[in-house]
């Protein structure tokens, strides 16, 4: 009896010892991802690819994100030949940009612009480049630096998009260029396909983010996609004017970023990456903007694809630094967000609008301008509401046509099944309506219930035209 306790302390002991070595060879190949062998013993590299899909200085948020998220790449031991960035770049420089030359993502933040990459600036910020660049398609891609990702079946891809976003697509900063879900999940299936990658993560900061993967992205890919938002719900912006903290005054009320996107950045900021999983940051994330909460003003952190990625190590897609070696816990970026953080990302430009007119001396010309934007803004929007509802009723010849607008499918099916369809109906409303992705474009989920039901595309077509013609 005696004796078998001590061959069970024995087994116990040797379980415990190979136990421990195996998860320290983890951490020292996490640690060292771009020198040590994966387990094929074949040596894989981090490719990081950085998008902000937007322009103008009332977006400053979402360039601020990616530039947030470049530095902690470098500082995290990514190589500036392994990182592609996409970003318009009006924002450092614009004259309403009260530190010329200066970007901050948080109110007491320091500079994120200083030392950016820009592959892509300007007018190469677009669909097309965006995926021959991770298509790794040279021949592809027009202007900007023309580096593509040379990733291959190895390596690890982390892609981060920071934008506008509606039901079934995401913005560009020229608003008729739109990338659309089937589109970018094609391509990402060609990818895997062509073994452009081991394993990819990809972080979306959008509205109805979730809608660019629900029921598209497939499980066997290897891929995981974290989206700030489900696939029906606004996502949020953050220090703004309005909210706490806000940002310094100077910032007239503007956005300095996003919620979800400086909850993740914060948070690595922070951490040892080689410590922290891509589950525990969800999860991080999830509790700041408070996607738990029994409220409507939040958004819903969701996830899809290859499950099996959660237990990996940031370290081994954005890198860690090195000075977060001993960092233990933080309280603040653990608690969730106050309501009065965030503000819904449709009303930001008129926030931004009002701030300004508060501001600005009376009578000057700066206010008579942005008074005139406050109200083009504000018809427009009540002309585009006004015109969906005259576009399904003369598309489906009923009166009754409000569960079209906010009627949604299944969980785990996608938006829409016939894309040409989508795209159509999409295209007209932005023709014929002036429909834009930072406001008009959510109501595409509608378009999409209108393919679903088979309606014929002409009827809509002329639907469109004829409700927004109208006005
Ligand atoms: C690369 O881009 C060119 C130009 O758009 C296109 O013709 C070609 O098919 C693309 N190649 C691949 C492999 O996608
Ligand atoms: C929105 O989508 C989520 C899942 O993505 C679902 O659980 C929820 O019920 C949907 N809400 C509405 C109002 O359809
Ligand atoms: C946040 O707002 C919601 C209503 O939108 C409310 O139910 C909730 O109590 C608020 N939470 C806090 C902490 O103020
Ligand atoms: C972390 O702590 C260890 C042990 O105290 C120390 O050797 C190391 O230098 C520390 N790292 C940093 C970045 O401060």
């Amino acid at each position: 009896m005696s004796s078998l306790g001590y061959f069970q302390i024995l087994v116990f002991l040797y379980a415990f010892l190979v136990f421990s070595a195996e998860s320290r060879k983890t951490q020292l190949q996490n640690n060292n991802y771009d020198t040590e062998s994966s387990e094929d013993g074949a040596k894989g590299t981090r490719w990081a690819v950085l998008i902000a899909g937007s322009k103008e200085f009332y977006n400053y948020r979402h360039q601020a994100d990616i530039c947030h998220a470049y530095q902690i790449l470098r500082k995290g031991g990514l190589k500036d030949e392994n990182i592609i960035v996409f970003m318009y770049d009006d924002i450092a420089f614009s004259p309403e940009n009260p530190r010329p030359g200066v970007i901050i993502n948080r109110p007491d933040g320091d500079d994120v612009y200083n030392g950016v990459l820009k592959d892509y600036t300007g007018e190469a910020v677009n669909v097309k480049n965006f995926l021959n660049v991770i298509l790794g398609n040279e021949s592809g891609v027009t202007g900007g630096s023309g580096r593509v990702l040379k990733s291959g079946p190895h390596d690890h891809v982390f892609i981060y998009y920071a934008d506008h976003g509606a039901p079934g697509l995401l913005g560009m900063p020229d608003d008729e260029d739109i990338l659309l879900a089937k589109d970018f999940i094609q391509v990402l299936e060609k990818m895997h396909q062509h073994k452009r990658y081991k394993k990819m993560v990809i972080y979306v900061e959008a509205c109805e983010a979730g809608s660019m993967f629900e029921g598209l992205l497939k499980k066997n890919l290897n891929i995981l996609a974290v989206t700030a938002s489900n696939a029906n719900e606004s996502s949020y912006g953050t220090y703004c004017g309005v909210t706490y903290p806000p940002p310094p005054p100077e910032y007239d009320g503007n956005c300095l970023g996003d919620a979800f996107s400086v909850s993740w950045l914060e948070d690595s900021d922070l951490h040892d990456m080689s410590k922290e999983t891509l589950k525990q940051q969800y999860q991080v994330v999830r509790r700041r903007i408070g996607s738990d909460a029994e409220s409507e003003m939040r958004s819903h952190v969701s996830r899809f694809g290859t499950e099996e990625l959660l237990k990996d190590y940031l370290v081994s897609y954005i890198g860690t630094n090195p000075e977060n070696e001993n960092f233990t816990s933080n309280g603040f970026i653990s608690s969730p967000m106050f309501n009065s953080s965030l503000v819904n990302t449709r009303d930001i430009p008129l926030l931004y609008l009002k701030k300004k007119i508060e501001k600005s001396p009376m009578d000057s010309p700066q206010r008579q301008e942005a008074q005139k934007k406050l109200l083009d803004e504000i018809n427009h929007r009540k002309q585009i509401d006004e015109s969906i509802t005259e576009i399904l009723r003369l598309s489906i010849k009923q009166n009754n046509v409000l569960n079209l607008l906010t009627s949604t499918r299944s969980t785990g099916k996608a938006l829409v099944d016939d894309w040409d369809c989508f795209k159509t109906m999409i295209t007209s409303f932005q023709k014929y309506c002036g429909a834009k992705v930072d406001y008009g474009l959510k109501y595409t989920r509608a378009l999409a219930n209108i393919c679903n039901m088979g309606v014929d595309m002409k009827q809509t077509v002329s639907a469109i035209e004829q409700a927004c013609s109208i006005k």
